[in-house]
This record gives C-alpha cells, structure tokens and sequence, in this order.
C-alpha cells in the first residue's frame, strides 16, 4: 500500500489515500504545534500524496479548522483535497441546541465551519458522535438536505453503535436517501472492540472503516515508561494524564504488556515502534484509511514510512496474541468451533464481490 495509490471511500466514488492527516493538533496550544509545525505537516504530507485531511469544529476551539482552511487557500489546493469535519459536541454552555445531532444544530454547526474554513462545501461530514436522543430519520434526512444544497458531498458517523449505523444505512437505502458512506472509531493494537461489531457492520454496509489514534495517542511509540511519564513530560498523555476523558486512560497491565511487544517487535525489524503500530491497523481488514496525528515533521516522516514496510507473519501473529479481544457473548458463537457444528464440521466461506 502506497500514500499516492487511493481508495474508494465505502462504496462511494470519492478516492482518499490510506493515511488522511488528523488535525486535532493544529492550533492546540496544550499538546499541539506551532503554526508553523503544523503548516511544515501539512505540506509533507500533500507531498507525500495525501489528500484527505481531517478536522471538527470544536478542535482547538475552531482554530484548528481555521488553520486547515488557511493552508488550503495559500496552496490552491481546494479542488485536489477531500476535506472532512464534524458536529455533534456543544459550542455554547447551557444551550444544547449549539451541540446534538438535531436539524438546528447540524445547519448551525456547518455554517460555523464553512466559514471558519474559508470554504462553500466540505467533501465529508461527519457526525461526531451519538447523542443517545435524536432520531436517526432527522439526521438522514437534515444531511440529505445539505447534500442538495450542495453544502456537502457526503457523510459518514464517528463513534456510534454499530446498530445505529446499520439501521441508519437501512432506512437511507429504503427511502431512496443518500447512505453514510463511511465510519470513523478509535481503533489500535490497545482497542479493538470495533472488530466485534463495527468491522462486520461497514464491510456488509459498503462504509469505509477510518480509524482515529491507531498509536493511542501516541502511546504505543514507547515513549511513554511505567511510571506514566515521558522523559520531556510533555507528550500528550503526560499533559492529560488527569483528564476525565476515559480515551486517555491508556495505563494499564494489558496494555504495558502490548507496548512490550511492539517493542520487541520493533528491535526484531529495525523499524520504529510507531510504524509497527501503525502498519498493523493499515493492514487489518476493513480497514479504508487510517487517521494519523503528529506534533512535528519527523513524526510524520516516521508513520508515512509505516506505509512500505513488512512485518514477518510470526510477529504479527504475537501482536496479534497480545492484544487479542476476550472471548464474549454472543461473538464466539461465530468462532470456528461453533461454526463447524453448524456447518457439518466442513468449511463454508461466505461470497464476496471482488
Ligand atoms: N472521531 C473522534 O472521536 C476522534 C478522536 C480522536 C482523534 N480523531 C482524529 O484522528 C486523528 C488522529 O488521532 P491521534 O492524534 O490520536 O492519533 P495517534 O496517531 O494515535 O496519536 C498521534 C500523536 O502521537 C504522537 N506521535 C505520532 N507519531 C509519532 C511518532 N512517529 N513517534 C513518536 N510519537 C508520535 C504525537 O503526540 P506527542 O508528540 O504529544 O507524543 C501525535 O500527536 C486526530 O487528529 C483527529 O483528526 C478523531
């Protein structure tokens, strides 16, 4: 897989390279990069190939938005990039009608955008995340309305249940709407629920899977050691180490356990603990395009070559061990043993187109 060979998002006909540039770091004066950084990241990466960038509109408090649509228009490069942000989180306490999924709040939350990037329309708009409480009709329908007005292209969900999505791409199909195109989930050799549910859910859907911190925030890198810290202290888990956000709670047994691997690993190669890390997510099934984050230029030379390395099968095979998901109901009435008895004790595979 190459950074300049693309891929069609889900079954659309919109093309992105397998790694699209996460911008939640520009503008991000806690664990972020300096314009200037970021603007260095930018250009690597649309060097590199890259076309599909992604931002929200409560990252950096709109500056990263703001950022992403200035490097845009001081490129020209507004026709070659596929442009993605999101809505769903609140931009006023105490008004929950500034955050949801509810019609006011998405045509709210896209002008705020479009003018923050400097742009008319976004290739790709996300919803952020599931409000639990706005039903899935008005939000087809409203991002039908904004496909029509030519204010988006297409849309996709982050961070839903798989049967949300499922029963949102089945309504869609059923009137004759637009279907989401694409999911985007946390997704690395540390969390790897959404194989359960998600993987299955986008590959019989046509949604391109996108996984968001396929490093963990970075944590997979080993620079973080036992005791929690970085030897700078200043990487984004030492600052957030306090965060409430459970994403963050990376410290655990299991997981120290996954980072030794990967170290091994990485000593075994030769190649870096971060592009080990992050071939292994590029390379799981499903998987479209992988969203990468850097807080400097070396960085994002260190995950673009993730792209060209190989991993022996035998190590692959102890990542995989590792990090394997706990058995659970109703998923190992799917594994081979149960299968077999409902199959005869002979091997059945299922057809797929191509
Ligand atoms: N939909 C959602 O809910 C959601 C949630 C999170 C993210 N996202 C999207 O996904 C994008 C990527 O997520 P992420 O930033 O969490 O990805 P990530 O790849 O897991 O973490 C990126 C961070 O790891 C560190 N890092 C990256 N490459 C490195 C390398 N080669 N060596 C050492 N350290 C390295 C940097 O942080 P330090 O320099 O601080 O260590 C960098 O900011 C975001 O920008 C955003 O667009 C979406």
């Amino acid at each position: 897989m190459k950074m300049n060979e693309y891929v069609t998002l889900g079954r659309s006909g919109l093309r992105v390279s397998p790694l699209c540039l996460g911008t939640m770091t520009f503008g991000n004066s806690r664990w972020g990069s300096e314009d200037e950084e970021s603007r260095a990241i930018f250009d690597r990466y649309v060097e590199a190939g890259g076309n599909f960038l992604d931002t929200a509109d409560g990252y950096a408090l709109g500056e990263s938005e703001r950022l992403l649509g200035r490097f845009v228009a001081e490129t020209k490069l507004r026709d070659r990039l596929v442009i993605a942000t999101k809505f769903t989180f609140c931009a006023e306490e105490g008004n929950p009608n500034a955050g949801g999924n509810g019609r006011k709040n998405i045509y709210r939350a896209l002008e705020g955008s479009l003018e923050r990037l400097g742009m008319d329309y976004v290739d790709l708009y996300w919803m952020h995340a599931w409000d639990t409480v706005t039903p899935v009709e008005e939000v087809i329908e409203t991002l039908n309305d904004l496909i029509r007005a030519g204010k988006i292209r297409y849309y996709g969900f982050s961070d839903v249940p798989a049967w949300y999505v499922a029963r949102a791409a089945t309504l869609a199909e059923c009137h004759g709407l637009k279907k989401p195109v694409a999911l985007q989930l946390e997704y690395s050799l540390v969390e790897r629920t959404i194989e359960r549910e998600h993987i299955p859910a986008g590959q019989e859907l046509g949604l391109g899977i996108c996984p968001w911190s396929p490093l963990a925030s970075g944590f997979l890198t080993g620079k973080y050691r036992h005791d929690k810290s970085t030897e700078e202290g200043k990487s984004r888990l030492d600052v957030l180490k306090d965060a409430p956000n459970p994403v963050f709670g990376k410290f655990t047994e299991r997981n120290w356990k996954i980072v030794d691997a990967v170290a091994s690993a990485a000593k075994a190669t030769g190649h870096s603990m971060a592009q080990i890390a992050l071939h292994w997510v590029v390379t799981q099934p499903g998987v479209t395009s992988t969203l990468i984050g850097a807080t400097k230029k070396e960085q994002l030379e260190d995950n673009l070559a993730a792209m060209e390395i190989e991993v022996p099968a035998e190590l692959r095979e102890e990542l995989d061990k590792v990090s394997a998901l706990e058995p659970a109901h109703p998923y190992m009435f799917f594994d081979r043993f149960l299968q077999n008895r409902v199959n005869g004790g002979v091997a059945v595979h299922k057809w797929r187109n191509g």
